[in-house]
């Protein structure tokens, strides 16, 4: 699977843009802001429809203009498929396979399978539990349909029923009966997504400690734990006993929408013991196993984004990293630097499928890039 063009109008900080890429290695080149991530982004757009950054659609639209589109061309198992995604101001997204509109966006999610490498993925270790939490759904919500119907459904009946606790605090009256309505439902959709995070983590754990060991010299080990309320208890004995919790605090204290996952390297919390550089080692491994993870389950080699892949990492572990990923095991790559020829220069353009561009102040030109024995020149 790749993606063969990718066209912009009015998308962040892109008024009209055109590209046609590579089927193994894109490059993007440019200055701090010039508009490198948000290409990442609008691919991000037509895998997951939505940005990978700002949840808010209409922030994404160029400032003064009415509306934004993304669309692109790809190539899945040999048929072409158009996906489009448009956005007005004040209007309801529209997303589109063919020019026919989805009439629910979970629909989509999945058949264009996408793992992306960023800066921001620093959150999943700084931040709270809910960026881990988002980081699990994610990945199964790629391959398992039903993983995500139910969680959407656990999601709407944990508003409802924090909801009616609000109320009872309201009212001064406590009803147990309108409360067990819920709690049936949320056990019900809680169980399974328990289930399938859990044995998800089984299978996920080996293949992310190996790419730890890949791309760290295996020095340290590294390992991921499921947290969850569940782990020990059922669910409806831990929402007996929070039930005087949840009537003070009003809403619902305890569920697998607190899930975590503890992250740790030499049995240590990885946030307050890991050094800048093993914190990323760690990050970009998370990354690569949730591709193998993809591509195994779904048989389709996801496409890959890695934004600023210098970022807190030196010359030659960026170079190990190069030479995992152009392997024929990985299958498209977009790949953002600030330098044209530290890019070209990780490759070897002789063997690899190799697209080049620059872009500055949204603007994106494709350059021609020839290499000889003992040097790379970038024509203009
Ligand atoms: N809605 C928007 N309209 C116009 N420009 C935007 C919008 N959102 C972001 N930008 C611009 O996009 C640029 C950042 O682009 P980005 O892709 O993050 O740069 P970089 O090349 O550093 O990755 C900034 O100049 C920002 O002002
Ligand atoms: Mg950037």
């Amino acid at each position: 699977m790749h993606l063969k063009k990718l066209s912009l109008i009015n998308f962040k900080n892109y008024a009209e843009t055109d590209l046609t890429f590579s089927k193994h290695i894109n490059c993007f080149s440019g200055n701090n802001g010039e508009g490198k991530t948000n290409v990442l982004d609008a691919i991000h757009y037509l895998s997951f429809c939505k940005s990978f950054f700002n949840a808010v659609d209409s922030q994404n639209i160029q400032h003064e203009a009415p509306f934004f589109v993304i669309q692109g061309l790809y190539e899945i198992s040999d048929t072409a498929e158009e996906i489009y995604c448009g956005q007005k101001r004040n209007q309801k997204k529209q997303f589109k396979r063919n020019k026919k509109e989805y009439t629910r966006l979970a629909d989509h999610i999945g058949m264009i399978p996408l793992v992306m490498i960023s800066p921001a993925d620093s959150e999943l270790i700084t931040e709270g539990s809910e960026s881990r939490r988002k980081f699990i759904d994610s990945v199964i919500a790629q391959y398992n349909k039903e993983y995500l119907e139910n969680l959407i459904r656990y999601n709407k009946v944990l508003s409802h029923r924090n909801a009616l606790l609000k109320q009872f605090s309201d009212s001064g009256k406590f009803d147990v009966e309108s409360l067990e309505i819920w709690n049936i439902q949320l056990i019900e959709y809680g169980i399974k997504v328990f289930e399938i995070r859990q044995s998800f983590i089984q299978s996920f754990v080996p293949i992310f400690q190996n790419y730890y060991k890949l791309i760290s010299d295996d020095k340290e080990q590294v390992d991921i734990r499921y947290v969850s309320h569940l782990n020990n208890s059922s669910f409806t004995e831990v929402l007996e006993k929070a039930i005087n919790k949840d009537r003070i605090l009003e809403y619902t204290t305890v569920g697998i929408h607190k899930d975590d996952l503890d992250f740790t390297i030499n049995s240590y919390p990885i946030k307050k013991y890991a050094s800048q550089g093993q914190q990323k080692s760690f990050l970009i491994a998370l990354k690569l196993a949730q591709f193998d993870f993809i591509k195994n389950i779904k048989k389709i080699t996801p496409i890959l984004l890695m934004d600023d892949i210098y970022d807190k990492l030196d010359d030659s572990r960026v170079k190990q990293l190069m030479e995992l990923v152009s392997n024929k095991n990985f299958g498209q790559l977009f790949i953002t630097d600030t330098h044209p020829n530290r890019l070209a220069d990780l490759f070897n353009l002789t063997s690899v499928d190799f697209k080049l561009f620059t872009i500055e102040n949204g603007v994106a030109q494709e350059k021609e890039v020839i290499s000889t024995k003992d040097k790379i020149t970038i024509n203009d």
